[in-house]
């Protein structure tokens, strides 16, 4: 879908000790639904700076964010935000934060749960996400019997359950080895579809290469 979503005019600057640091100045950019997007920059570019943006959890100065021909989303009050998020917005960090006593499977059923899904049909949808991410042998196991790729793959079945418009990764293979990362990142490419879009911040040159498009910050701006 073209114009799936769209960032018009963002500036976000942040207050330092009496310091103003501009991260975005005026930034323009739309993305096609259907793609693995790599965002890409400096450290201290503003990468982690724009996935909480989009993921509604920190404000711009300035802007509009739609998002599937949403309203501006940036407009809305902190409860409709939130809401707005639990319902089409998942995040996947590099630490992977899964609840430490609950199994696999019960990590990737409580979005949904909590969304108020049915149990069963959730589980259906939990087995049939850790089986697209080939654990369908880890689902009883707790996170500490799992490696951290095996961690960050029930993760990423997390962020799947309640079918999110947007998926926001931020360096989440930041702390597997190349191997894993290269696995990690082939499965979140089999998630996407015409209804999702997935933005992954990372430094690892060998998986820009293999994303749909690449997203630069630079100048305080996001170029293509
Ligand atoms: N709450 C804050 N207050 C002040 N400055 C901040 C705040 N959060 C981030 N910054 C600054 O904004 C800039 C962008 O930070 P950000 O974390 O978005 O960078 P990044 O591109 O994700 O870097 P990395 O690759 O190291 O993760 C940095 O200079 C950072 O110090
Ligand atoms: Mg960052």
């Amino acid at each position: 879908m073209n114009n799936f979503l769209e960032i018009k005019n963002l500036s976000k600057v942040y207050n330092d000790k009496g310091e103003q640091i501009t991260i975005f100045e005026n930034t323009n950019f739309k993305l096609e639904s259907n793609q693995l997007v790599t965002l890409t920059g400096p450290s201290g570019s503003g990468k982690s700076t724009l996935i909480h943006i989009l993921c509604l959890l920190d404000s711009p100065n300035n802007g509009s964010f739609f998002l599937k021909q949403s309203e501006d989303l940036f407009k809305k009050n902190e409860n409709e935000k939130s809401t707005f998020r639990k319902n089409n917005i998942s995040i996947v960090f590099q630490s992977f934060n899964l609840i430490s006593d609950l199994t696999a499977i019960e990590n990737v059923m409580l979005p949904s749960l909590y969304s108020g899904n049915d149990n069963n049909e959730t589980e259906t949808d939990a087995l049939r996400l850790l089986r697209k991410m080939n654990l369908e042998n880890r689902i009883n196991h707790l996170p500490k019997e799992l490696s951290g790729g095996e961690q960050q793959r029930v993760a990423i079945a997390r962020s799947m359950i309640n079918n999110p418009e947007l998926i926001l990764a931020d360096e989440p293979t930041g702390s597997l080895d190349i191997k894993n990362a290269g696995y990690v990142f082939d499965l979140m490419k089999e998630i996407i579809d015409e209804n999702n879009l997935v933005i992954f911040a990372t430094h690892n040159r060998s998986l820009v290469s293999k994303s749909n498009l690449e997203l630069t910050i630079s100048n305080r701006t996001v170029n293509f």
